[in-house]
């Protein structure tokens, strides 16, 4: 594999690897800072504040934010368009909206300041994946209200790179324009670069031979056996950014292409908890459960406890001080119940990527007939393979192999290639077409 280079030490920001008691002491002020921000200048804020008893004061230590309320999705969509933003319209400088899978979407709104910490933060994370100033930096995340798209793009800019903004989309142009344009850099879906995959194998381009050497995955959950599979296809590093709408968009951490072990969060700009997803009860590090954030530095919309529905768990720095998140497993509400068996798309993602007849295109689908859940997992025989054997090897197995270690029975159902809807952005993992009640 062609190994990025290691960044070198003058590369990183100081407060990359700042002593946890610098960071911390960073954390506080700001922390205090955006609480009287938020309670002065948001009534949702301070209608929830003055509901709980908790007054921004009380913050005397970074433990002290769990006295705090949550903020929920919910919040934002009762306070519709733009109740929830502490800065005066005219000092807006931008708006972005995330559509959300159920309801009404979500607007968020930035400052200048905010758009100049978000364009920092996505080059730090370009950085951290391995890219450099002067890199060409390929952008296939939509552009538009959704965040990815402009976020990567300025973020690139930001660090000095050349930026391709092809958004997402017309796959096909996707590879003539990596043919042509030579970027070392791609940034996109991972669901997403593996449909740029079959493009390349159906046009007879080997991906290995292509100019690139770093994708800098995202906006969905993907697991270590994809990461296998894209590196291995591309001769290249896979590395995974995070981020969400309500809290800025991409970049709120990001992994380090040297350690690849989860990824560090921008601690000086996002404040992390982890929190029972039931109880609310914050959770001790190291232990598994929903990620709550709080921004630091936001001055459009501060965001106080977020609850992101994203599963993960909190793990010291590593290539940074800045603590790490784990690969995130899933959303909350994304775990599917079947016959009592918790079950979420990632495990299924890894069972399969372990058949090697099967390429990585899959959907769950849900049924119900009588009072019974049915599952079915459409999964694709890889380009070239024989289906009729495929069909008669890989579903049994796959489907054995989800009984042993999931407990579920399935019924697994092999596609030709290509039988799969692809998505241009965020894949649709699951079809749940039980009725409901
Ligand atoms: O997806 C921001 C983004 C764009 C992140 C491009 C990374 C790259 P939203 O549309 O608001 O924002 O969706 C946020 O996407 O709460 C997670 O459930 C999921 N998500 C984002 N990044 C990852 C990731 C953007 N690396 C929601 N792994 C989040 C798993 C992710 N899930």
């Amino acid at each position: 594999m062609r190994l990025g280079a290691a960044p070198a030490w003058h590369d990183i920001e100081p407060i990359e690897i700042a002593s946890r008691d610098e960071i911390t002491a960073l954390q506080l002020g700001r922390l205090q800072a955006t609480l009287h921000h938020a309670y002065a200048n948001v009534a949702a804020y301070k209608a929830k504040f003055d509901a709980q008893g908790v007054h921004p004061g009380d913050c005397k230590t970074l433990e002290d934010l769990r006295r705090f309320p949550f903020t929920t999705k919910a919040d934002l969509r009762d306070n519709y368009p733009t109740g929830m933003f502490a800065v005066p319209a005219e000092r807006i400088a931008r708006i972005h909206a995330s559509s959300g899978t159920t309801g009404k979407a979500t607007v968020v709104g930035y400052t200048r300041h905010d758009l100049d910490i978000w364009a920092n933060v996505v080059a730090r994370s370009i950085r951290a994946a391995g890219g450099r100033s002067g890199d060409r930096v390929h952008v296939a995340y939509g552009y538009g209200l959704f965040t990815g798209g402009l976020g990567a793009h300025y973020g690139a800019e930001r660090l000095g790179c050349t930026v391709i903004p092809v958004s997402g989309g017309m796959t096909e142009r996707q590879v003539q324009l990596i043919q042509d344009l030579k970027p070392q850099i791609i940034m996109v879906t991972p669901s997403y670069m593996l449909a740029i995959l079959d493009e390349f194998v159906r046009q007879g381009i080997d991906p290995r031979k292509s100019s690139l050497r770093v994708g800098i995955f995202g906006a969905e959950p993907w697991t270590n056996a994809m990461r296998a599979e894209i590196e291995d296809a591309f001769d290249m590093h896979a590395v995974d950014i995070y981020g969400l709408s309500e809290v800025i968009g991409p970049g709120v951490a990001s992994e380090c292409v040297e350690t690849k072990d989860g990824l560090h969060i921008w601690e000086d700009h996002f404040y992390p908890e982890i929190v029972d997803p039931v109880t609310g009860q914050v959770l001790a590090a190291g232990e598994a459960g929903e990620l709550v954030f709080t921004s630091l530095t936001k001055e459009a919309m501060p965001v106080i406890r977020y609850r992101t529905r994203d599963l993960s768990r909190l793990l010291p720095g590593t290539a940074r001080t800045m603590r790490r998140m784990a690969k995130i497993a899933g959303r909350s509400d994304d775990m599917l119940i079947v016959r009592g068996v918790n079950l979420f798309p990632s495990q299924i993602e890894e069972l399969m990527f372990a058949v090697d007849a099967l390429s990585g295109h899959y959907q769950i689908v849900l049924t119900r007939t009588g009072r019974l859940d049915s599952v079915e997992i459409l999964v694709e025989a890889r380009p070239g393979a024989d289906l009729d054997q495929v069909r008669r090897t890989a579903s049994a197995s796959l489907a054995k192999s989800i009984k042993d270690r999931i407990g579920l029975t399935t019924t697994v159902t092999v596609g030709a290639p290509g039988e799969i809807a692809r998505s241009e952005g965020k894949a649709r993992r699951v079809v749940d077409r039980r009725p409901k009640d």
